[in-house]
């Protein structure tokens, strides 16, 4: 069994290039910020067919599960904890090619292997929440979902 995502460089940089253009057309008639992370959510999810792909919003002092696709998850994150709440407090995106190597991951769900958490930041540069991307298989992200995922999230200000 391949224990990584079967998808080549060039053709994933081909599929964001494609999802991008959608999700900036679908947002800009959009300014409702729950709305269109349930939209992006959609439509990351249905490109790659991750495992769970979603959103988090810092309400208060916790993550609070927001718009996602996939099997049901932890509602509420700390800050500092996780693979999430690591993100939101160092405020830089995290790849983690095996989350049994992350200290304090969280497991939502069991068949998780790898993950992508990209900090959300508003215009004033504070962070609003994050995207949280799980695939069941190790090492599915890399430097270019990094640099996409980013691009996608700006969108969010
Ligand atoms: N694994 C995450 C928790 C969220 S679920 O994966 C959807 C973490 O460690 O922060």
């Amino acid at each position: 069994m391949a224990e990584h995502l079967d998808i080549s460089q060039g053709d994933k940089t081909d599929k964001y290039s494609t999802l991008y253009k959608q999700i900036v057309s679908l947002v800009e008639g959009e300014p409702d910020t729950i709305a269109r992370m349930a939209n992006i959510a959609a439509m990351i999810h249905a490109t790659f067919g991750f495992w769970w792909t979603g959103f988090y919003r810092v309400v208060n002092d916790m993550l609070v599960l927001a718009p996602f696709q996939g099997p049901l998850a932890c509602t509420r994150i700390a800050y500092g904890r996780g693979v999430c709440g690591t993100a939101w407090k160092e405020c830089t995106t995290i790849v983690v090619p095996d989350v049994e190597q992350f200290p304090g991951h969280i497991a939502c769900s069991s068949a998780s292997r790898s993950e992508i958490v990209v900090p959300i930041r508003n215009k004033e540069g504070l962070v609003t929440g994050v995207l949280d991307i799980d695939s069941e298989h190790l090492a599915t992200f890399d430097d270019c979902d990094r640099e996409w995922l980013e691009k996608i999230v700006a969108l969010l200000q």
